[in-house]
């Protein structure tokens, strides 16, 4: 164990994006220069090694200087350059190319709060800076300037800034970024860039510096809520202790501290560091620390401890704005092994929801990413895990995913559609004691004639479940069967009156469902249960509420294009006209069961036909064998 590292100060961290013709080592080379952040004798040995090799001296050439020096950096593909205002301290990213730069943000190698766009006077919008502005609004990334350079080369035109200026405006503005300011300069003579330009006098704007200075860094890596991933436990002597780097807040001696996905809570008892008088009571964001619990808890690498009132995501399922790196392409339906912060997990590709071509910018659909692509991804995991949005907290809000070892690419995490499965799992009170009955569930059998249980129908809104379920229960209650139907619709305005569609109240609905339908069953009787039900999570916990084993889910199904025309309630209509928002299969996931006891396709057979095939597998299945 080494002392807690000292907090690094946070400088505002600045991507130069543009291309290399447009004058960004220029720009660069330019501004630190301005800065006076050069070190002494630099400029001068720059020029005397032009003069003699007789090339004309070029402000890019410092930067290859610095390149040179920093090879052995924090990443590969990132230079990284400091400079500094009266205001506060700069640190410059400067990726050779989009992808790159891409690569770094995603995995988390490098994380910009703020982005200076240059555009070629000359040359005006081109292709590549609509990538640039496209790459900034997939990231994220709202503070932009965008430096309008060469201005000499248009004679100093403000006709000609301006039209820059209009086009350039009337994109990123399409995209959502509503850059701070348009800056005519010229970066080799400096003009514009930290002193005011005399050859622009119609231009009134802030110069680069001063629009660097009017963005705030983000929110302090140490006021954001406590998320410390756990990288090891050792054992020392008889204690155990957990390490980690925290990466968000901070925590004291005395905090109560909930581990994800176990949900264990436990005391810090202490923060240990040695070589130090005291031992420290407080640790903050970027430190790497270990401490002891106050309790014997039995945790482990990759469960992430937070503040029990602020904690992260758990959910089995997530969506991560991925950047594909490896040769093969990433198919839906494969097993890729995903890594949130200290965690390791395996998750499944469920669903590509778009890709997109970094060369053309194009979104696609498709069934697979190919190599450089960025795409929106469902990934799915086996077990609950623990993680936050990126818009949240940046660290704990990224995954990787590995290949051989490798990084194969790199996430941005988003859970638009899905809800947090935390609440779901964890009982809020304690103190309970379960009371028996005593009457059995093979006594109720017997008098009915069959079992109790449940049949779970999923689907679409349109493809037939409630249609079916009454269809079904009238035809078993002729033939002497206890069963009654729960209904999305009839539930929704009664017991569930206070939910409405977001993720988290869905999930509340099939989880108060999955409790009653239990009940039913337990007292008996056969419940259906017709609810779209679109998550797999919650409807693999209504299957585990019960005590008996029979639960039973059956898949209603119906493609989306056929739910759309039969329309029943006039809700898809609606919804493709933006009146109801978040309606499954329109704005918000439906996913499929994998392995349902039951499939019915009313697509393809007529209700009469798939009512006749569920009877026959109640029969098959809940009655008594006299
Ligand atoms: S669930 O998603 O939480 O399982 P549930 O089955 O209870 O949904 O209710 C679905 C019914 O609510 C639909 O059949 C439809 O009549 C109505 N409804 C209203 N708004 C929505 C919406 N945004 N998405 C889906 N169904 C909706």
């Amino acid at each position: 164990m080494t002392d807690p590292s000292p907090v690094p100060a946070r400088p505002l961290a600045v991507v130069v994006v543009g291309h290399v013709d447009h004058g960004k080592s220029t720009l660069v080379g330019r501004l630190i220069n301005d800065t006076g952040m050069l070190p002494e004798g630099r400029l001068e040995s720059i020029r005397a090694m032009c003069d003699r090799r007789g090339m004309p001296f070029e402000w890019a050439f410092l930067m290859d200087a610095f390149k040179a020096e920093r090879d052995q950096g924090i990443t590969i593909d990132t230079t990284q350059i400091w400079f500094k205002t009266a205001k506060r301290d700069y640190v410059l990213i400067d990726a050779p190319g989009h992808r790159e730069f891409l690569r770094n943000m995603i995995t988390g190698a490098s994380a910009a709060d703020a982005a200076v766009l240059l555009i070629d006077a000359q040359q005006g919008v081109r292709q590549q800076s609509r990538h640039h502005g496209y790459l900034l609004h997939l990231l994220g990334i709202r503070q932009v300037v965008v430096i309008i350079n060469k201005m000499d080369a248009v004679a100093f035109a403000a006709e000609r800034y301006a039209s820059i200026r209009d086009t350039y405006r009337d994109y990123l503005g399409a995209l959502g970024i509503a850059p701070a300011a348009f800056i005519p300069v010229v970066a080799r003579d400096g003009d514009n860039l930290v002193e005011r330009s005399t050859r622009m006098d119609w231009y009134d704007g802030p110069t680069v510096t001063e629009a660097l200075d009017e963005f705030s860094a983000e929110t302090p890596d140490a006021a954001l809520p406590l998320r410390l991933p756990l990288q090891d436990v050792y054992k020392f002597d008889d204690r155990r202790i957990l390490a980690g780097r925290v990466e968000s807040g901070r925590l004291k001696v005395g905090d109560r501290l909930l581990f994800s996905p176990s949900n264990k809570t436990a005391r810090v008892a202490s923060i240990e560091a040695w070589h130090v008088p005291a031992p420290p009571t407080e640790a903050t964001a970027g430190q790497s620390i270990g401490i002891t619990l106050d309790e014997q808890i039995f945790v482990e690498r990759g469960e992430i401890a937070s503040h029990v009132d602020n904690p992260p995501i758990e959910t089995t399922v997530f969506r991560a704005r991925l950047f594909w790196m490896a040769p093969e392409k990433l198919a839906v339906g494969q097993e890729v092994e995903v890594r949130v912060a200290t965690r390791a997990f395996k998750a499944v590709v469920q669903a590509i929801e778009r890709i997109v071509d970094t060369e053309t910018l194009e979104e696609s659909l498709g069934e697979s990413v190919p190599r450089d692509g960025i795409a929106d991804v469902v990934l799915r995991a086996r077990q609950l895990v623990a993680l936050d949005e990126y818009k949240r907290l940046k660290r704990t809000g990224r995954c990787v995913i590995l290949d051989k070892g490798g990084i194969a690419g790199g996430g941005l995490i988003r859970m638009d559609g899905y809800p947090d499965q935390r609440r779901l799992v964890t009982p809020r009170s304690g103190n309970l004691t379960g009371v028996e009955h005593r009457v059995s569930a093979a006594a109720r059998a017997q008098r009915n004639g069959h079992r109790g249980g449940v049949l779970w129908f999923t689907g679409l809104s349109g493809s037939g479940k409630s249609t079916l379920a009454m269809e079904v229960e009238q035809r078993l209650f002729q033939m002497g069967y206890q069963v009654y139907v729960l209904d999305g619709d009839n539930i929704r305005g009664g017991l569930n009156a206070n939910l409405g569609f977001s993720p988290d109240d869905r999930a509340e609905n099939i989880r108060r469902v999955g409790e009653v339908a239990a009940l039913f069953a337990d007292a008996g009787t056969i419940a259906i249960a017709a609810f779209i039900s679109p998550y797999r999570a919650d409807r693999e916990r209504a299957r585990a509420a019960g005590r008996t084993t029979q639960f039973h889910e059956v898949f209603i199904k119906a493609d989306l294009a056929v739910c759309e025309t039969r329309d029943p309630k006039g809700l898809y209509k609606k919804a493709r006209a933006g009146q109801i928002q978040e309606f499954t299969g329109i704005s918000a996931p439906y996913e499929e069961p994998d392995h349902p006891e039951l499939t019915v396709d009313t697509g393809r057979a007529a209700i009469a036909a798939c009512a006749e095939q569920i009877v026959a597998y109640v029969v098959a299945n809940f009655a008594m064998k006299a």
